[in-house]
C-alpha cells in the first residue's frame, strides 16, 4: 500500500523519515503598531533520532519556533507535522524544557519529577515511579532536596529539576529551550554528557535552542542558524561527527573550524539585528 503511494501526490508528506516537518511556517504576533512577523517561511525536516540545534540572535523567534512544535503557538501560515500529522496542542510525546525553567512552584522536587509520571497518558506504578524519581534526583544532584520547594532552590538547581522532569517521562521528542543556560560551566558540561548518555540509551529526536556555538557542535547532528527577526533559515550545517562523543571532540581541528564558521554567521545576524534596532531607535529619536 505504501509502495503504491510512492510517487503519489502526498509522497513528500508521508515520508517516514521526517518526524518533525516544518513546511513554510510563518508566525505573526499582534503588537500595538500592528502585526509583527517573528518567524518567516521556515521549512525544515527533522528525521528520527536526529539532534537539531537552533542558534540565532536574541529575540529573533527561536522560542516561538519551538512553541509551535510544542503545540503552544499555532502558525499564522504553513504547517508543522509530527509524524505526518498536524500539531493540535501539547502532548506527552513531547518533553519540553522551557527557557524559564518550567517547574511547578507548589510542588516539591519529588512532586515535580513525579508529576508527568502520574498523568494518565504515561501512568507508571508507584514503585517504579519512586525508582525513577530516585534515579533522576541522584543524576541531577538533587537527592538531598527531595522535599524542598523550587523557591528554596538555586537557579541552577531549578534548571536541573526542569531537566529531570522532562527526562523522567521518557518522551520521544525532547524540545529544549536553552536548558543549560543558568548552569555553571562544570555542571553544564556534565549535563551535556548526561544528555548524550540519555540519548544513547533511549534514542530520542531532539530540538535544542542554544546560544552556545560549542554546545551546538558538541551535541548536534545538524545546526540551523536562523536570521535576525523574523527567524528564517540562514544556513543548515551538518555536523560531521558520529556518536558517542566525549570532551576530546573539542580538541578536533574540524571542531575549531566549524566553530569559526558558525560564530561568523551568528555574529552577522546579531549585527543585522542591531542595525534593525538602531534603525528603530533613530526613527523614534527624530
Ligand atoms: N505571545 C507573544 N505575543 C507577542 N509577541 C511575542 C510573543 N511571544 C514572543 N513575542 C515576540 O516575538 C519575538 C521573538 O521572541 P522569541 O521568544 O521567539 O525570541 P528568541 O529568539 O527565543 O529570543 P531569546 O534568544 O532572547 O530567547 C520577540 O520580539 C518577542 O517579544
Ligand atoms: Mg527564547
Amino acid at each position: 500500500m505504501t509502495g503504491d503511494m510512492k510517487g503519489g501526490m502526498r509522497d513528500d508528506v508521508d515520508t517516514p523519515a521526517a518526524r518533525i516537518r516544518f513546511d513554510q511556517v510563518s508566525v505573526d504576533f499582534p503588537t500595538a503598531d500592528g502585526s509583527m512577523r517573528v518567524v518567516d517561511g521556515v521549512s525544515l525536516d527533522i528525521a528520527n533520532g536526529e539532534f537539531v540545534s537552533i542558534i540565532g540572535p536574541s529575540g529573533c523567534g527561536k522560542t516561538t519556533l519551538m512553541n509551535v512544535v510544542g503545540g503552544f503557538v499555532a502558525p499564522t501560515s504553513g504547517t508543522v507535522l509530527l509524524d505526518g500529522r498536524p500539531i493540535v496542542g501539547p502532548g506527552p510525546d513531547r518533553g519540553v524544557i522551557f527557557q524559564e525553567y518550567g517547574v511547578f512552584p507548589w510542588l516539591s522536587v519529588r512532586g515535580n519529577i513525579e508529576f508527568g509520571l502520574k498523568l494518565a497518558a504515561n501512568r507508571v506504578p508507584a514503585a517504579e515511579r519512586e525508582a525513577i524519581c530516585q534515579r533522576y534526583m541522584a543524576l541531577m544532584g538533587l537527592s538531598d532536596f527531595a522535599d524542598h520547594f523550587p523557591k528554596h532552590l538555586s537557579g541552577g538547581m531549578r534548571q536541573r529539576l526542569a531537566i529531570a522532569r522532562a527526562y523522567a517521562v521518557k518522551p520521544e521528542f525532547l524540545l529544549m529551550d536553552e536548558p543549560f543556560g543558568a548552569l555553571d560551566a562544570q555542571t553544564r558540561s556534565a549535563m551535556q554528557d548526561l544528555l548524550l548518555q540519555v540519548l544513547a540509551t533511549e534514542g530520542k529526536t531532539v530540538l535544542l535552542i542554544t546560544h552556545s556555538v560549542d554546545e551546538a557542535i558538541y551535541l548536534s547532528s545538524r545546526i540551523v542558524v536562523v536570521t535576525a527577526r523574523p527567524a528564517r533559515v540562514r544556513r543548515i550545517i551538518d555536523v560531521p561527527f558520529g556518536y558517542p562523543r566525549d570532551g576530546r571532540l573539542q580538541e578536533n581541528p574540524q571542531f575549531a573550524h566549524l566553530r569559526t564558521e558558525i560564530r561568523e554567521l551568528v555574529m552577522q545576524e546579531y549585527a543585522a539585528q542591531a542595525r534593525q534596532t538602531s534603525g528603530v531607535a533613530a526613527n523614534t529619536a527624530d
